[in-house]
């Protein structure tokens, strides 16, 4: 299996740290025979891992060497609405944008993926998708060293045509599409060597609308250490763990010398997860290195929690295009939030699958339907899975950087009802002036 490379930034001179990304078309080895016509960032298919620490300023270099518009959004991370990347910022082909920011939020595993209005489905199955790993001085026992024993798994599931082309349709159907291939980190029927007793794996669901309900082969026991927000506050052992489309999970499984085993995603009857398929397939080395089981604490326990008067707000799922019945308008703000809030977001939804995601923001999960989420779904989170006819109840935690007049996102990350309009609008202002904010924006404003 391919591991994307760790892409190293340059020192700046006020001390930042500079990456420079540039998204361009290629082609890719992925099956045997034809290549296959794909996109990336620095390279022909997915990007390179970024890494950060909770302080460092980052400064980035976003060229577009694409033959369209596109935009980079940092999906998981806090910054300012101007940097976020969003159908907002976009970049014209040949254009370079330089967002940055500091990072203050704590250690997670995070991605960066295009959001141009309307084109994102097609950007990320072309393959623009890459990870950001984000650190901290908490720094609990965990296996850590980055391609060895702390390995990212990219999940996207494709379809290809007789020439190995990618193909389906992104923005037809339900769903777009439910491909029948896994590829991991962009490789076809990958397997994995391992070399020591206990391995994290980093686990993105990048997939445009398949849902992943993994397991291995054998049943083992494993352990969810982290969710898309950063670590839980105790390992929490699984048998399973379903990720929708843009939710992070980091698990840390323990391997026997000279083993075989498969991680697979299986049919739970949801319409996403469609079919049983293999992922990626584990070959332990006749000897392993010993490597940190998880430690009994993580992290302190950082629940988030409404005031007895929070601020609630009630969002509908209608159909696969629309939230309370209005498609996504880029120049419509539809939510002030004063910053510093926490406020109880549900989320309802009357018909088939779909899952929320909110930019900026950490939140916990209440409750989904009548029940709690699963123990390993407990931590911090920005994106949930709503089942069909139920809903969930969010605990959102909203940071301080306003700017009344650039919205961040919210919306379906099944990527066919993000590009078709299910996507809403929020921008985040100082407390007691959200009366005054025009719910108008002129467009386009750049
Ligand atoms: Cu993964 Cu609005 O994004
Ligand atoms: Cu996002
Ligand atoms: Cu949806």
């Amino acid at each position: 299996m391919r591991i994307p490379p760790l892409l190293h930034p340059a020192p700046g001179k006020d001390g930042s740290r500079r990456f420079a990304l540039t998204l361009q078309t290629g082609r890719t080895a992925i099956l045997p025979g034809k290549t296959t016509p794909t996109w990336g960032f620095n390279g022909t298919f997915l990007g390179p891992t970024l890494r950060a620490t909770r302080g460092d300023t980052v400064r980035m270099t976003v060229r577009n060497r694409l033959p369209e518009t596109s935009t980079v959004h940092w999906h998981g991370i806090r910054l300012p609405a101007v940097m976020d990347g969003g159908p907002h910022q976009p970049v014209e082909s040949g254009a370079t944008w330089t967002p940055h920011w500091t990072l203050d939020q704590p250690a997670a595993t995070a991605w960066y993926h295009p959001h141009p209005h309307g084109e994102t489905a097609q950007h990320v199955y072309n393959g623009l998708a890459g990870m950001f790993i984000l650190d901290d001085d908490t720094r609990p026992e965990l296996p850590s060293d980055y391609g060895v024993d702390d390995i990212p798994l990219i999940l996207q599931d494709k379809k290809f045509d007789e020439d190995n082309a990618f193909t389906g349709r992104v923005l037809k159907g339900t769903f777009g599409i439910l491909g029948d291939h896994v590829l991991v980190n962009g490789t076809f029927d990958p397997h994995l060597k391992v070399t020591t007793d206990h391995v994290r794996l980093r686990i993105l669901n990048g997939s445009n609308a398949r849902m992943y309900n993994l397991s291995f082969a054998d049943k083992r026991t494993f352990h969810a250490v982290a969710t898309d927000g950063g670590l839980l506050p105790a390992p929490v052992p699984v048998k399973e763990l379903a990720l929708t489309p843009g939710e992070r999970a980091e698990v840390v499984v323990a391997f026997e010398p000279g083993e075989r085993v498969v991680l697979r995603t299986v049919d739970n009857g949801v319409d996403i997860a469609e079919g049983d398929l293999d992922v990626i397939r584990f070959v332990a080395a006749a000897t392993l290195k010993p490597s940190p089981a998880p430690p009994a604490v993580l992290a302190a326990r950082d629940a988030i929690v409404p005031a007895a008067d929070a601020r609630v707000r009630h969002f509908v799922l209608n159909g696969h295009d629309a939230i309370n019945g209005e498609e996504m308008d880029m120049s419509r703000i539809d939510e002030v939030v004063p910053a510093g809030a926490v406020e109880i977001w549900e989320v309802e939804n009357n018909v088939y699958s779909h899952n929320f995601h909110i930019h900026e923001v950490a939140f916990r999960v209440l409750s989904v339907g009548d029940g709690k989420p699963a123990a390993y779904a407990e931590g911090r989170k920005d994106t949930v899975f709503v089942p069909g006819k139920s809903k969930v109840r969010l605990a959102v935690r909203f940071g301080t950087a306003t700017d009344p007049k650039w919205p961040y996102m919210y919306h379906c990350h099944i990527l066919r009802h993000e590009d078709s309009g299910m996507m809403g609008q929020f921008v985040l202002v100082e407390p007691g002036t959200e009366r005054t904010v025009s719910r108008t924006l002129k467009m386009p404003h750049h």
